[in-house]
């Protein structure tokens, strides 16, 4: 049950109207869909018309007001096909379902106290027979129905048309959105909510309604996320020349769902763990995540739902382009070069370690066997590097007239990747046909560079060469176009002018050489001294860079690069060095390493929160990702050793420099503060690691913080470094503390399952039996079981496998709960083959066992089947 990209046909009839009628009763929920449908005269059809559904109890069908009987309709396990149709007709299709037994959260389902909907992929089939498929966009009247009283709010898409009580004393309210779109985009939702309210002026003077509804004991936590809205909404309008389109545009949080949030035209659904915030519960990178995930999913009204997708093979055309777009907002609203950093270190751990293993794919995938499975890092995060690219081809103003013509062009279509490069090169008068291999070509590009330098010629010569490697079901790749950023530096850490030959693979604007065969040769000219090389800078294309520089080369550039980005990578490649020399046992700081990491400690120039990137070692997967074959221990202690050596270098200035960075103003989210805030945590975290007066400063923070970004930190070092007393006790009062606030209690959670020191298989095990832990919420099991698998690598690889056996077990069981968690709970399995030899056996083994289940979701199958081919 593969599906290819190659197969598409167009449907054989278009829905161009869609009449939903959701009658919601105690323990059932009645839909009626009046459709009104019409041939698509492309096709030679011949009349016949298979609709999709997913665990329906049919009702009834009628015709044209006439009802069918059942030998006029042939129902499938997941379909519903109706034949010898005409050019037009009425359908009407009843149907019941139980959303309070829907546990994979896809389709309409009860989360806590309301009713929700989440419909993208292939959720609308679980609510009424459809077709369900992006291509499909149709008009959408909607009528909800409830007992009086019972569901004071009643939402859908577009707006509010009426809201009245019926002749039999049940309410119903309707709704009407203007905008033709895939079912993937419908939701409903219905509960006792609370609702925040502001309006927005668009740029043509129209105003718009903004409401963020929310349970109840939720209310002071939506301030934030409105806040993030409105400045979302001007910053399209002013980037993208973007104005909203409808009257209202709404907002709900509920506390079951299985990813971040979704776009849902003029009714977003958020995970509450994504918008829900102040200053006492969300910590600062809560707050960041907040602000960019409400851009993400305002920007998707134009990129994604006035112009849709095709197919899902597409998915990364809005998904790519979207997370481009919420990316250039968050580096506006705060620190661009952190924001890249971010960005940057999330691409090269999970989506490198993506690219090169079993379930490798292109930006745009081929084949799939259960699309939920391809909501990835590849098609976000690099999909929106490819997006990234193109920008940097074509410089600010030429992107900016290639978005105005593909939203212009395909307003109201369902479209493909080609479209979107299709109008990039015809606004630019560009050929990026050899670009477009980035989509179509797996797995991360290796780009080996070699230089010399000649004193004489005053010339400087750089030889670059790039291979893609093979991944599954694809060999002999392409060499792309790969956009070089680069300067060269002279001694005093000064740009030097760059002069190229050939001079058309330059582009000084941009400051890019472009990279466009397999083994290419580039000469510097009047190059007056042997310059330091700085490559890649602002990561300016996804690949993986091979350069031989060495320690004093790196701390040079860590010293005195002018790109900020460079600046921290080659920080992070001289940490790598040192930690690989602490595997070979050979490990110290030099005086001139040791001098740099205290000035960067003292640094009153640099934005304080690059500054806790610059000092901060990369994590144990980023390590992971450049060792083969991978030994977590040996990596964790190795890691473990820098950082002690680090710390003990800084020790003689941490005290001081905590005071310095306390604040005596009030807590905000807003960028100076949390930069502030993160370095001193970083400086309080190395303190409390080697000195009891760190850990005694860490209790005074733990005890007197106003805000959690403060008191969590300081619960981190208590666990992490205090006294087993302490890091008890501190565990135990913030339980006490937070015990009725669930996202407070998911951190709790995750603190605990996430920390080296003290995750164990049976800790998880007791986190799994504890009150505050729900097999049915997606949020407390990545809590436990993601963070664990994760993060926690030590324990999570032991050498008895009874870590791996533990999440084997989880996924078995969530298999038959919710088997979108359950996929992506496999992740960290998948990478079996990098691992050495003695665990690589004993989590293949865990696989598996999986794959001996009876009644595997397509979910499950497809990445354990891939993982073992
Ligand atoms: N389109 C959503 C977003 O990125 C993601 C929702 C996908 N949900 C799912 N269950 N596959 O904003
Ligand atoms: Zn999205």
């Amino acid at each position: 049950n593969t599906k290819y990209l190659k197969d598409y046909t167009a449907p054989a009839y278009w829905i161009d109207h869609t009449e939903l009628t959701v009658e919601l009763f105690d323990d059932y929920t009645d839909v009626t869909a009046q459709l009104r449908i019409r041939r698509n005269d492309e096709l030679d059809a011949a009349g016949s018309l298979t609709l999709d559904g997913q665990e329906l109890e049919l009702l009834s069908v009628a015709l044209d007001g006439n009802t069918l009987s059942a030998e006029q309709y042939q129902v499938g396990d997941e379909s519903l096909t109706l034949s010898g149709l005409g050019d037009q007709h009425l359908l009407t299709i009843r149907n019941r379902i139980y959303p309070q037994n829907n546990t994979a959260l896809e389709g309409l389902y009860r989360s806590g106290g309301m009713y929700c909907t989440q419909c993208e992929a292939e959720g609308f089939r679980r609510i009424s027979y459809y077709l369900d498929r992006p291509d499909v966009m149709s008009e959408f009247t909607t009528h909800i129905i409830a007992a009086d009283g019972q569901w004071p709010v009643m939402l859908s898409n577009g707006n509010k048309i009426a809201d009245s009580v019926m002749e039999d004393g049940r309410r119903r309210v309707s709704w009407h959105d203007p905008f033709p779109k895939p079912c993937y985009l419908f939701a409903l939702v219905a509960g006792d909510l609370r609702v925040l309210e502001d309006t927005f002026t668009t740029m043509s003077g129209r105003e718009v309604a903004l409401q963020i509804f929310v349970e109840p004991q939720n209310i002071d936590k939506t301030e934030y996320a409105m806040d993030a809205l409105k400045r979302s909404m001007r910053w399209d309008e002013e980037v993208y020349g973007r104005e909203y389109d409808l009257d209202v545009f709404m907002i709900v949080a509920v506390d079951d769902f299985n990813m971040g949030a979704m776009e849902n035209k003029g009714l977003n659904i958020f995970n509450s763990s994504c918008v829900l915030a102040n200053p006492a519960t969300a910590t600062d990178s809560t707050y960041l995540r907040i602000e960019a995930i409400v851009a993400h999913e305002y920007f998707h009204n134009w990129s994604g739902n006035r112009v849709t997708c095709r197919d899902w093979f597409q998915l990364s055309l809005k998904e790519g382009f979207t997370v481009f777009r919420d990316a250039g907002f968050s580096a506006d609203m705060n620190s661009a070069t952190v924001k890249r950093v971010e960005d940057v270190q999330m691409l090269r751990t999970v989506q490198f370690a993506e690219d090169g293993g079993p379930m490798a794919h292109p930006v745009q995938p081929d084949s799939f066997i259960e699309i939920s499975n391809f909501y990835t890092v590849t098609i976000y995060e690099k999909g929106a590097e490819v997006v990234g690219m193109l920008h940097r081809l074509l410089g600010e103003e030429g992107f900016r007239k290639g978005s105005d013509l593909y939203f212009d062009r395909h307003d109201g279509q369902a479209v493909t990747i080609h479209e979107f490069v299709a109008a990039m090169e015809d606004a630019n008068g560009i050929d990026l046909s050899q670009f477009k291999l980035w989509y179509k070509q797996a797995g991360t590009p290796v780009v080996e560079a070699a230089s010399s330098y000649d004193a004489d010629a005053q010339t400087l010569t750089l030889t670059l060469r790039q291979h893609t490697p093979d991944t599954p079901g694809q060999t002999d790749k392409q060499p792309l176009w790969i956009p070089l950023a680069l300067g060269l530096l002279d001694a005093a850490g000064n740009d030097m002018p760059v002069q190229v030959e050939p001079a058309e693979a330059w582009t000084a604007s941009s400051q890019v050489l472009h990279l466009r065969e397999a083994e290419q040769t580039f000469v510097f000219h009047n190059v007056s001294e042997r310059p330091e090389l700085s490559l890649l800078r602002h990561f300016s294309a996804p690949v993986k860079l091979e350069y031989q520089q060495s320690p004093e080369q790196l701390l040079f550039l860590l010293q005195h690069d002018t790109d900020g980005f460079n600046r921290w990578d080659a920080g992070q490649k001289l940490m790598l060095h040192w930690i690989e020399q602490a595997r070979s046992g050979s490990f110290s700081l030099s005086d001139a390493e040791q001098t740099a990491l205290v000035s960067l400690l003292q640094d009153d120039q640099l934005d304080k929160s690059m500054l806790s990137y610059l000092l901060n070692l990369p994590s144990e997967s980023y390590v992971a990702e450049f060792s083969a074959p991978v030994d977590p221990a040996a990596i964790h202690h190795a890691r473990e050793t820098v950082r002690l050596a680090i710390a003990n270098t800084l020790l003689p200035h941490l005290a001081e420099r905590y005071q310095q960075l306390q604040s005596p103003v009030a807590y905000q989210p807003e960028p100076q503060q949390m930069a502030q805030r993160a370095l001193k945590n970083l400086v309080l975290s190395y303190w409390a690691l080697v000195s009891s007066d760190g850990v005694t400063a860490a209790q005074a923070q733990f005890e007197q913080a106003d805000n959690m970004t403060d008191q969590m930190a300081a619960l981190l070092s208590l666990v992490n470094y205090g006294s087993d007393e302490q890091a008890d006790a501190a565990l135990a009062s913030f339980y006490q503390q937070w015990q009725h606030d669930t996202l407070v209690v998911n951190q709790w959670l995750s603190v605990q399952a996430g920390s080296s020191r003290r995750a164990t298989v049976a800790s998880i095990e007791q986190l799994l039996q504890h009150e505050a832990f729900d097999w049915r919420n997606p949020n407390k099991v990545r809590s436990v079981l993601g963070v664990f698998a994760n993060q926690a690598l030590v324990s999570f690889h032991q050498s008895d496998a009874s870590g791996y056996a533990l999440l084997a077990d989880a996924i078995i069981k969530l298999n038959g709960i919710n088997p979108q968690m359950a996929s992506r709970l496999l992740t960290p399995l998948t990478r079996w083959k990098r691992l050495i030899p003695e665990l690589s056996a004993l989590m293949r083994a865990q696989l598996e066992r999986i794959q001996s289940q009876e009644d595997l979701s397509k979910d499950v199958y497809e990445v354990v089947s891939k993982s073992l081919s």
